[in-house]
């Protein structure tokens, strides 16, 4: 007799295993399959998803790494530093970002035993539904298939990398994301197709570490998704630190020779070039991952983009069966998988749980880091919207200097007659962190004014908020 449970989640990565979390917390005997692209030495399946394995996690330790490198370098002299033979040892450096890596995803190994979550090692794909609930063929790495029964299911198997028709990655000369974070060495000239937030963020890993890094972005405008005062300031600060890139190119050939890799592009103005590296990698977006789910044994189909269509509530067509994280619309975002996860689980709990996508917070490490949430100026201008602007540089704040982190400004946009706070962009240090207040504030719908009137500690970085805030009144302190 097939095993039998309220929940199935397909997937554990960040939507699926904090929707199997929340779900177990809320009483339901809950299942989660994984056939892990990431597979540990044990041949156990590595949770966790893009997120912890391939992302956010074993990237977010490289940038801490390389950044650490850089500053030692380059930048204690001001505080009356001296090194000698500063050096980098690449191998030891991802050593640290595997251990983490596996501390974190055995740590949601602990979480399942901890809420008692089955899991299910294999790929999970639909057989049809029944009086007893949806079947799920549960296919093991030997082929052994095993159906399972769940009343819901949820659907949270991810994205892989988006690859150029006629560029073969391998994942070791012409890499995706996969390759990109396990070189062994720092190539001396690295190339990067696309400008987004992979090709800057891993660019920079390499490019602080010693790279020539050349990036190659097929639109004219640099970072279109961030508010332009923004964008226009990463461009100059990249420009500054050696980071080469070149907008409106179009790629050509993508070739694999003896010293490394030949890329032919066209620029801007219709000429054509040759960019020879010693690596290359392709980061030009992300594709849902949906291929041998049999979405049709349940009568449901993906649109054109690939993507599974789901209402606001991250409900398909399919009665029971949800889909949330980088599988559905919106965002490819660790914490909106999350949330997602978080939001079906109270749904199918009986509550009435809401997400704004308005007031998710974007993120892209960098130096300085960007981070924005709400409305950019560019989108506001286009909405017609009665706006106003407080702008207040870090290095003005006693903090930031002391820091010797001192570039960038956080940004704030008000509504001109309610106040209201619109979206807040911070290019400069800790933006990752800084943007929480901002994001907590527009949950609450707060005005700018409220931020303004919020005591800061001082000296902090967190002062630079509450003079945007109040400058959108022309009274900032300290300018
Ligand atoms: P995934 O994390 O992709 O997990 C899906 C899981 O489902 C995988 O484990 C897969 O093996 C499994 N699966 C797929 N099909 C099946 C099946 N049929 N049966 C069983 N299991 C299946 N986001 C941020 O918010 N911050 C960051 O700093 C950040 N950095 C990133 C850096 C990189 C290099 C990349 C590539 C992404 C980054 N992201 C970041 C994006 C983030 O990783 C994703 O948005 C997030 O992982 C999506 O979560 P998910 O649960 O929807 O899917
Ligand atoms: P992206 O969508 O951020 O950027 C892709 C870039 O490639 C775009 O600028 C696009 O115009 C360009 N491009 C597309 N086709 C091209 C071509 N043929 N030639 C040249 N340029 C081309 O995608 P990316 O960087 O691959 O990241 C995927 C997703 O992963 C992101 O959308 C993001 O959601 C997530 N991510 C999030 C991070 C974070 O939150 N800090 C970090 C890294 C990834």
């Amino acid at each position: 007799m097939s095993k039998q449970f309220d929940i199935l989640v397909i997937g554990a990565g960040p939507g699926g295993y904090i929707a199997s979390i929340r779900a177990a917390q809320l009483g339901f005997s809950v299942a989660c399959c994984e056939f892990s692209a990431y597979d540990d030495p044990s041949g156990e399946p590595r949770l966790g998803g893009t997120c912890l394995n391939a992302g956010c996690i074993p990237l977010k330790a490289l940038v801490a790494s390389s950044e650490v490198f850089e500053k030692v370098s380059h930048h204690l002299e001001d505080h009356g530093i001296t090194v000698s033979d500063v050096s980098m040892d690449v191998a030891r450096m991802q050593k640290r970002k595997e251990d983490i890596v596996t501390k974190m995803t055995s740590g949601i190994q602990f979480l399942f035993r901890k809420n008692k979550i089955t899991l299910l090692k294999g790929r999970g794909s639909f057989a049809g539904r029944t009086d007893a609930g949806y079947r799920i063929i549960i296919t093991g790495k030997d082929g052994e298939e095993e159906e399972v029964l769940a009343q819901k299911v949820i659907i949270a198997t991810g994205s892989k990398a988006r690859h150029i028709p006629n560029i073969q990655v391998d994942n070791v000369t012409i890499c995706d994301n996969e390759g990109a974070l396990k070189f062994t060495e720092a190539p001396k000239k690295l190339g990067v197709i696309g400008a987004g937030v992979i090709g800057l963020e891993v660019g920079s890993v390499w490019r602080r570490l010693g790279a020539e890094v050349t990036v190659l972005e097929v639109m004219p405008s640099f970072l279109g998704a961030a508010d332009e005062s923004v964008s226009r300031e990463a461009s100059k600060l990249f420009l500054k630190q050696g980071l080469q890139i070149r907008l409106g190119v179009r790629i050509g050939q993508a070739i694999i020779t003896d010293k490394g890799v030949s890329i032919a592009y066209t620029d801007d103005q219709g000429s054509e070039h040759t960019l020879e590296c010693d690596k290359l990698i392709v980061s030009v977006g992300r594709i849902p991952n949906t291929e041998k789910l049999n979405l049709e044994a349940v009568g449901l189909q993906t649109d054109e983009r690939g993507f599974i269509p789901v209402n606001d509530h991250c409900a398909t067509s399919a009665p029971g069966v949800y889909a949330i994280g980088d599988v559905v619309r919106g965002p490819m975002l660790a914490h909106k998988a999350e949330d997602e996860g978080v939001l079906v689980a109270e749904l199918i709990a009986g509550q009435k749980p809401h997400l704004d996508y308005n007031s998710m917070p974007w993120v892209i490490y960098t130096t300085p880091e960007i981070a924005w949430v709400g409305k950019t100026e560019q989108q506001l201008r286009a909405e017609g919207r009665d706006y106003k602007t407080g702008q207040f540089p870090f290095a003005a704040n006693g903090r930031a200097l002391g820091l010797g982190d001192s570039e960038g400004f956080v940004k704030m946009l008000a509504d001109a007659k309610t106040d209201e706070i619109l979206g807040v962009h911070i290019i400069g240090a800790s933006a990752s962190d800084l943007i929480a207040e901002a994001a907590l504030a527009m949950e609450f719908r707060a005005s700018s004014e409220d931020i303004a009137r919020t005591c800061h500690p001082h000296p902090s970085l967190s002062e630079v908020v509450r003079e945007a805030a109040l400058a959108i009144e022309k009274r900032a302190l300290n300018m």
